[in-house]
Order: C-alpha cells, then sequence, then structure tokens
C-alpha cells in the first residue's frame, strides 16, 4: 500500500509518484493501492492529515495490506503513530531506499556500508526488540544491567554493532586507499559510470566491457562498483567502474553512508555521465546528478555525457563536439550498440591527450628500456640492425610518460622523443 504525499511547490506528482512506484517494485514488494495526499501543513503526529491517515487505515482493512510505504522522510515518531494507527509496518523513503541497497549490496564494503546506515536509521526509530543483535550475544539475558529496560538494552547493543561496523568499515577503506595509490602507479586511466538510475548504465557497462553485470528494468541493479578493463582504445586500455544510479532525494546521511561508492566517482580520470535520450525529464535529472556528485566534491571532474536509449528517443548516433573539437556528448544506444563505436573513438580521445608517434633508435644495450616498451604497447614497428633497435613509436603520452624514470642514456633519449623533462619526476 503506497500513500503519496505531494505539496504544491514539489514539482510534478504524477512522476513523482510514477518514480516511487518503480522504487518500491525495485524492492520487490507488490502495490496494492497508490493513496495520493496532499500536504500543504504537515500534521506533526502523521506527517499526512488525521482524516487522510483514517483513509488510509481503511484501506489497509479492506486489501489486507501487510506494510505501507510513504514517499516522503518521516519523523521517527511519525512513523510510529501511524504504525500504530494503522496496526502494519510503515517505511519512509529513506527505509524503502535502504532496503534496496541492502538488496543489492555485493562487496564486503558495500555490506558493510549499508549494515552501518541501516542501524542508524534504525536508531532513531528503536521502540521494539532488538532480537537479532541480542542473538549474536548470546541473548539479552545476563547482559542487561540492573535496572536496565530492554529498550535501554537495545540501544547499547545497538550502539556497539554501530562502533564495531565503524571500525571495520575504516579498516576496509584503508586497504582501498592503498589499492587505490597502486593503481595510480601503474597510471591506466579510470573511467566511472555515473546516471540517475534506470539510465541503462549496467546495459553500457555491458556492452562496452562485454561482461555479465546484473542489468534489469529495476532501479538500483547495480549497488557496488563493478570494475572492468576496457580495451580496444585508441589510448590504450583502462578501467570502467559501474556505480550506484543516483535518485532525487538522496537523504543525506545516505550519501555520507554510500561514500564508498560513490568515491569510485571522485577517483575517476573521467566520469561517463549516462542520461536516457527519451525521458523528458532528462536535464532536470542531469541536474539532480550533478548536484550530487557536487556533494561528494567531483562537481568539477571532467565529463563525458552519454545520451543513451536513441532506438527510442529516435535520432542518429553521433559524437556531439565543443568548439576546440572536444567531444561532449556520445548519442547512442547501449541496447542495440548503435553509437558504441563513437563512444569509444570519444573515450580514446577524452583520456590519450596527445599521442607521440616518432622513430627512436635504442642501442642493444638498452634491451631493459625495449621490453618496457614493447609491454607498453608503444612499438608499432621494429627492426634490428648491429647499431640496435629501429623502433616506431606510436603510444600516448600518458603511456610513455612512466617509462622515464630512472637514469641512463636510453631513457634519455626516451625522454627526448618526449621533449618535456618534467615527464621523468
Ligand atoms: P540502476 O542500476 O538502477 O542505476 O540502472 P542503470 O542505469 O544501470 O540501468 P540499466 O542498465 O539497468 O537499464 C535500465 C533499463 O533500461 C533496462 O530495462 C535496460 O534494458 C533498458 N535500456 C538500457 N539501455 C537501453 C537502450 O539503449 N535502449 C532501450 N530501449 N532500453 C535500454
Amino acid at each position: 500500500m503506497l500513500v503519496l504525499p505531494h505539496s504544491r511547490g514539489e514539482g510534478d506528482a504524477a512522476e513523482r509518484a510514477e518514480e516511487f512506484v518503480e522504487l518500491v517494485r525495485s524492492a520487490g514488494a507488490e502495490v496494492l493501492a497508490e493513496i495520493p495526499a496532499r500536504v500543504e501543513a504537515p500534521n506533526p503526529r502523521y506527517y499526512i492529515g488525521t482524516g487522510k491517515a483514517e483513509e488510509v487505515a481503511e484501506a489497509v482493512r479492506a486489501l489486507e495490506a501487510d506494510v505501507v510505504l510513504v514517499d516522503h522522510l518521516l519523523s521517527p515518531v511519525q512513523e510510529r503513530n501511524l504504525e500504530k494507527l494503522l496496526n502494519v509496518r510503515v517505511v519512509d523513503r529513506a527505509g524503502l531506499i535502504l532496503d534496496i541497497f541492502a538488496q543489492r549490496a555485493r562487496s564486503h564494503e558495500g555490506k558493510l556500508e549499508v549494515e552501518l546506515a541501516q542501524l542508524k536509521h534504525l536508531a532513531t526509530r528503536l521502540v521494539r526488540g532488538w532480537t537479532h543483535l541480542e542473538r549474536q550475544r548470546g541473548g539479552a539475558i545476563g547482559l542487561r544491567g540492573p535496572g536496565e529496560t530492554q529498550l535501554e538494552t537495545d540501544r547499547r547493543l545497538l550502539g556497539e554493532r554501530v562502533k564495531m561496523l565503524s571500525k571495520r568499515l575504516e579498516k576496509v577503506q584503508t586497504q582501498r586507499t592503498q589499492q587505490r595509490r597502486a593503481r595510480l602507479r601503474n597510471t591506466v586511466p579510470r573511467v566511472a559510470l555515473v546516471g540517475y538510475t534506470n539510465a541503462g548504465k549496467s546495459t553500457l557497462f555491458n556492452t562496452l566491457t562485454q561482461g555479465d553485470v546484473y542489468a534489469a528494468d529495476q532501479l538500483f541493479a547495480t549497488l557496488d562498483p563493478t570494475v572492468r578493463k576496457l580495451e580496444d582504445l585508441s589510448c590504450g586500455p583502462a578501467v570502467l567502474a559501474d556505480t550506484v544510479g543516483f535518485i532525487r532525494e538522496l537523504p543525506h546521511d545516505l550519501v555520507a553512508a554510500f561514500r564508498g561508492t560513490l568515491a569510485e566517482a571522485c577517483d575517476a580520470d573521467l566520469l561517463l555521465h549516462v542520461s536516457d535520450a527519451a525521458d523528458e525529464e532528462r536535464e532536470r535529472l542531469h541536474q539532480v546528478v550533478d548536484q550530487v556528485l557536487e556533494e561528494i566534491g567531483a562537481g568539477d571532474m571532467p565529463q563525458l555525457r552519454v545520451m543513451n536509449k536513441i532506438d527510442l528517443a529516435g535520432g542518429e548516433p553521433r559524437i556531439v563536439r565543443n568548439a576546440e573539437g572536444v567531444p561532449q556528448q556520445v548519442w547512442l544506444s547501449a541496447a542495440t550498440g548503435a553509437g558504441l563505436d563513437l563512444l569509444r573513438e570519444a573515450l580514446g580521445e577524452c583520456l590519450g591527450g596527445e599521442r607521440v608517434q616518432s622513430e627512436l633508435r635504442l642501442p642493444l644495450s638498452a634491451g631493459r628500456l625495449h621490453a618496457r616498451l614493447r609491454a607498453a604497447g608503444a612499438i608499432a614497428e621494429e627492426a634490428v640492425d648491429e647499431e640496435g633497435w629501429r623502433l616506431r613509436i606510436d603510444a600516448p603520452r600518458s603511456v610513455l610518460a612512466p617509462l622515464t624514470g630512472g637514469q641512463g642514456q636510453d631513457v634519455e633519449l626516451l625522454r627526448g622523443l618526449l621533449g618535456n623533462p618534467d615527464t621523468a619526476m
């Protein structure tokens, strides 16, 4: 059973309602009825008006609903009052989003983050027994201090679990930072897919990487970033990360709780911002995503915009460039594959920067550098004679620059080729 409050200043109520229904289906619930509720002055007791609350209670009885979902952030007191009146579980927007996140979390870190966010959310709403925590500690009996009520015990156990989870999460995050540093050292460019939920990120991720990440017509099909290698770009290999779908009104403490997931976006060299070109609301949703990116400190990152689903929206695959010729948008269809070649082309240009194409002569004593150049895929052609190797180098500057570290005549030759002593640092 859904309750859909709306007020005059909140934009298109029908569209909001549609999105909430979609979220509820994502969580796996069956919708028995949708009850719109106009709220101009929130009722402190129920958020919705008393008359409306009675109407919901009537519908719950008639349809035998077992949960009521309210498309708004309720205060703990409002949630409790509604539960008392309706006699069924009441879940607000934050609770619903957390539930979906909990179902989709895949990595260890994602699971820890979700549980932590859920516990923090519950901490303010704790009125019933918190039985599964008691079980983990071997039951509350014996733990309860003199005069301590069940509720106080629950709060204390909850606090302990929050502390333990925070500690674990901190450790996982430290490990991740170390992995990130290691990655930065080997300089493979990193691309993160971001976008409003259901824009088609997972589908694009799959077709681009030929992977098998779960893509379904459900919101939040991906929570944890999934990372794959992207081959066949003109700039050399890159790493592509899928991230959680953004939604409007992501409660603030959830943004904080999912920092680890979204940090993937902050950590990239380029954001692929996917929009559903067939959605009339796409510009507004684009802004919602930009706003959340701003909140997590990724507002200034370079972006390439993907206008997806042109099979529905109409139009030809194309690259839109700015006055300097730099790709800004790629129009494509992740489902049919039309325009994917253009996306690869644009990615290569955005990531590769300048390509170095030149002859390089190396003495036979420079075997080590020769091997490193070959391993980096920088040698387009080569021949060898008594003076050494004659190489035709064709590679992005970003691939060659890391090879110019260290001492030696051969490394000097490569530095000379790049013509920039700074790259040796
Ligand atoms: P979240 O995980 O919720 O953030 O969604 P997402 O952005 O990863 O979207 P996903 O790839 O799961 O796609 C959502 C729906 O759109 C699925 O039903 C896809 O089949 C569909 N879809 C994706 N790309 C296209 C496209 O180019 N054309 C059409 N017609 N449908 C598409």
